[in-house]
């Protein structure tokens, strides 16, 4: 099946003393999604934003925001990123032992669900659940920081999760996050990828429009 793809420029690595001009640098570029990092500093070891701050910037865009929910407990809040706009929202499986009660939840809401995967986690861990999910998250790099070296030991997983959605004849995105850039995309489209997040490689860029034209031409 071939499957449109999508870049989802990420705002980690944007001026956040400027978070407007990152935004309409994404619309100028003509990508569709913007990418959202949410962490708690529980469970990863860094802290980010909150609703709050996703509710401002659901004020002054339409792109779709794509919030990556890196935090504990994710059944605590999630209703409170649906209500500050998220379109997409992903939650880590090994942060959320109850995941069809959390997916449940934010498709309910008419929102699309993903369930996150970190490095360590085997595409076992998210087999069950994947007729529930609009998207699966898979990260390439230990979730907490932008600007991390891609671990290409990702690639099989990738590609597993990619057979076992084709094989149950299931319409899931596999979204991948993590050192994704120019040099690492190729190998993520063959794998199956359908959704590239990039932030290093888009706001670390002179040109950060064409850079993310550029990262879109490659995923065509
Ligand atoms: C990392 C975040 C990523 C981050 C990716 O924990 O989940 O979304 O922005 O950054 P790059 O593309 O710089 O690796
Ligand atoms: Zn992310």
């Amino acid at each position: 099946m071939s499957r449109k793809r999508y870049l989802a420029p990420s705002l980690l690595s944007a001026d956040f003393a400027n978070l407007e001009a990152a935004v309409r640098l994404v619309e100028a570029s003509g990508a569709a999604l913007i990418h959202l990092d949410v962490m708690d500093g529980h469970f990863v070891p860094n802290l980010t934003i909150g609703p709050p701050v996703i509710r401002a910037l659901r004020r002054i865009t339409s792109l779709r925001l794509d919030v990556h929910l890196m935090i504990a407990h994710p059944e605590r809040s999630v209703d409170d990123y649906i209500a500050a706009g998220a379109d997409m929202l992903s939650v880590h499986v090994e942060a959320d032992p109850h995941l069809h009660r959390t997916i449940t939840r934010i498709r309910d809401a008419g929102r699309r669900a993903g369930v996150a995967l970190n490095p360590a986690t085997p595409a076992a861990a998210v087999e069950e659940i994947l007729p529930w999910l609009d998207f699966v998250l898979v990260m390439t790099v230990n979730p907490g920081f932008g600007g991390q070296k891609f671990i290409p030991t990702v690639l099989p997983k990738i590609r597993a999760l990619r057979d076992a959605i084709d094989r149950q004849g299931l319409d899931v995105d596999i979204s991948v996050d993590g050192g994704v850039g120019p040099d690492t995309l190729p190998r993520l489209v063959e794998a199956g990828v359908t959704i590239a997040v990039a932030g290093a490689a888009v706001f670390g860029a002179p040109d950060p429009v064409a850079a993310i034209r550029d990262l879109q031409a490659m995923l065509q």
